[in-house]
Parts: structure tokens; sequence; C-alpha cells
């Protein structure tokens, strides 16, 4: 129930303006997000990459006009720029949205969103580093995973996400685990209707499972993104079996400590790192993951506010 409240909350243009206004949210956010600028996110994804490895998201999403889409191509030219300056490429890559390069533009959105994705892809490229694909909410997977098809054709490094909740999804683990594919396996950040999405937290973990022992039995790379040790244990256990290369991955701020733990202890952990002044739709979504962050934005709310 409030898990439904604030993602809707995170669609919603009113309370983004009062959430954003607010004098209070700004070290809240921070918690989650390294900064609004390129050079905190270089300095944040610096001081990670000493233990782990990292992908960095110029936050943005739900782009309307395609003005912005150009603005959020070049703001990935300029981050992929400053990876390989810095030498970073090694072991920083970036993450991108496609509805911030317009797949949902009303005439030609997937067209859009493919030529920004490549360009973003060529620009990676030329730092030699590699992109990963984020998904939004599931009227857009089919359209995510053909321009992810599309993309691999060319740059045959770009990784994919899959998200655990959906119904659908052990069947594209299927499809997606073939030589070189490397996909993020998430549980799904999205309020998706029960007729696509498992609605029980024991359905999506058992559907979790069911996709890790599929990818880890696959060609390609597995990445689990999650933070639930229950799970993060079943993967190191699936991918110790498999004897194959496989990453763990987390989100910037949330269980550094286990981060840095599992990177001392010899696995292969990968930061999410979100930065850029459009934190509004992120942070909410990751509220709504966790009913401790609520109450620990609210009583800020209450005592400083
Ligand atoms: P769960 O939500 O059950 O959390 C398990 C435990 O982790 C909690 O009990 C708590 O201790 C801790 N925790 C989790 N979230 C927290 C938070 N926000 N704050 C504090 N503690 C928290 N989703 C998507 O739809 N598309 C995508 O492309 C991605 N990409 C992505 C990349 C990476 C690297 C990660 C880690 C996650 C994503 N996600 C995502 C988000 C994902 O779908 C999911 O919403 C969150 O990871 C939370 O789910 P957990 O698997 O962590 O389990």
């Amino acid at each position: 129930m409030l898990r439904t409240t604030l993602l809707a909350a995170s669609r919603s243009p009113g309370v983004r303006a009062v959430v954003e206004g607010s004098r209070v949210v700004a070290p809240i956010v921070g918690r989650f997000v390294a900064g609004a600028g390129l050079d905190d996110a270089v300095a944040a994804a610096r001081r990670l990459a000493a233990d782990r490895l990292v992908t960095v998201d110029h936050l943005g999403e739900d782009v309307t006009d395609r003005a912005s889409v150009d603005a959020i191509v070049a703001a990935y030219r300029a981050l992929l720029a400053r990876i390989a300056d810095a030498g970073l490429s090694a072991r920083v890559e970036v993450s991108i949205k496609l509805s911030a390069l317009g797949q949902s533009l009303p005439a030609d959105g997937e067209r859009i969103a493919l030529d920004a994705a490549g360009e973003v892809c060529a620009a990676a490229a030329a730092a030699v580093t590699t992109v990963t694909v984020d998904m939004e909410d599931h009227t857009t997977t089919d359209s995510t995973l053909a321009v992810v098809r599309a993309l691999r054709a060319e740059h045959p490094w770009v990784g994919a996400v899959l998200q655990a909740q959906l119904r659908r999804t052990e069947a594209d683990c299927r499809d997606l685990a073939g030589p070189g594919s490397r996909v993020r396996l998430c549980k799904g950040a999205y309020d998706e209707p029960s007729s696509v999405a498992y609605r029980r937290a024991a359905d999506v973990d058992a559907s979790f499972v069911r996709c890790l022992k599929v990818l880890t039995a696959g060609a390609g790379l597995p990445m689990v993104a999650t933070h639930d040790p229950r799970l993060v244990d079943i993967a190191r256990y699936l991918g110790a079996r498999s004897g194959r290369p496989y990453e763990l991955q987390m989100l910037y701020g949330v269980r550094p400590r286990a981060q840095q733990e599992l990177a001392a202890a010899g696995e292969r952990v990968r930061v999410y790192l979100p930065y850029g002044a459009e934190w509004y739709g992120y942070f909410m979504r990751r509220l709504a993951e966790r009913p401790a962050n609520v109450a620990f934005f609210l009583r800020s709310l209450l005592s400083r506010g």
C-alpha cells in the first residue's frame, strides 16, 4: 500500500514540486545520489573504484522533447570522456534509461531512443568501456529489449536488465543467456499489475531464484542486482557452482558495508551510482523500497521543516 502510494507519487508533478521545494530533502537525497554535477560523479566513481566496479547513471527519465534527448546524449558524452581521462574505463561503465532518450516521444520514439543510445554506445566504445540499458515499467519491456538487440549487433557488450517480478522474465532470461551477453537481474522497482507481475514478495523471490538458475547455467555474464542477503548468498552459491564469472550489484548508499565486505572477500561487486539534478523519480523509488527510509524522511521533515 505504502509502496504503491510512493510509486504513484514518483510520477505526480504536484508531489514532485513539494518534495523538490523542501529545504530538508537535500541531505537525504545525498545518501542515494552522488551530487548534481559531473565532478561529483567522477569523484565518487574514483573513490568507489578503489575496491568495486561502478556503473554511472546520469539521472533523467520520461523525457518529452527532442532537445532534452540531445542534452542527455551530450551529458553522457562528457561523462564518458571524463571516465576515460581519469583512467577509470576498466572499472567504470554507464547505465542509460531509454525514456530519457526519447522512447516515449509520440512519433518514432523507439527509433529516436535507438539512435541516441547508439551515440552513447559509440562514445563508450571510444572510451573503452561499456553500457547497460536500464529497464523501466512493463509497457516498455518489448521496446527496450528490441533496442538492446539492435545495439548489440554493433556493440555486443551492451548489457540488458530483466525484472524478476515480471511473469515473462524467466523466458527472457533463456533468450538472453547466450554467449557474450551481460544481463542484470533485479526484482523490479515499478508498481506492476498482477496480470503481468508477481505481487507477493515470496513469489518475486522465487522467480528471482529461477531466473538466477537460468542465467548462471548460461554462457553470458549474470549481473545480480539485489541487496537481499538471502538472494546474494544464493547468487554466490550458484555463481561459484557454475565456475563462470558473475557480478554482484548494489545501489550507491544502500548496504555500503556489505558492498565493501563482499569486495574484500573477492567478489566482483559493482555499484550503481546516479548523479544529476533530475533525482526525483529515482529518489521516490528508493523511498518506496524500504519503509524505514520513509520514516527517516518524515522525521527529518518534522524536525527541521
Ligand atoms: P528488497 O527490496 O527486498 O531489499 C532487501 C533489503 O535491502 C532490505 O531489507 C534493505 O535492508 C535493503 N534495501 C533495499 N532497498 C533499499 C533502499 N532503497 N534503501 C535502503 N535499504 C534498502 N529496478 C528496475 O526496475 N530497473 C532497473 O534497471 C534497475 N536497476 C538496478 C540496478 C542495481 C545495481 C540495483 C541494485 C537495483 C536496480 N533496480 C532496478 C532496483 C531493483 O529492482 C529493486 O527495486 C531494488 O534493488 C530493491 O530490491 P532488493 O533486491 O534490494 O530487495
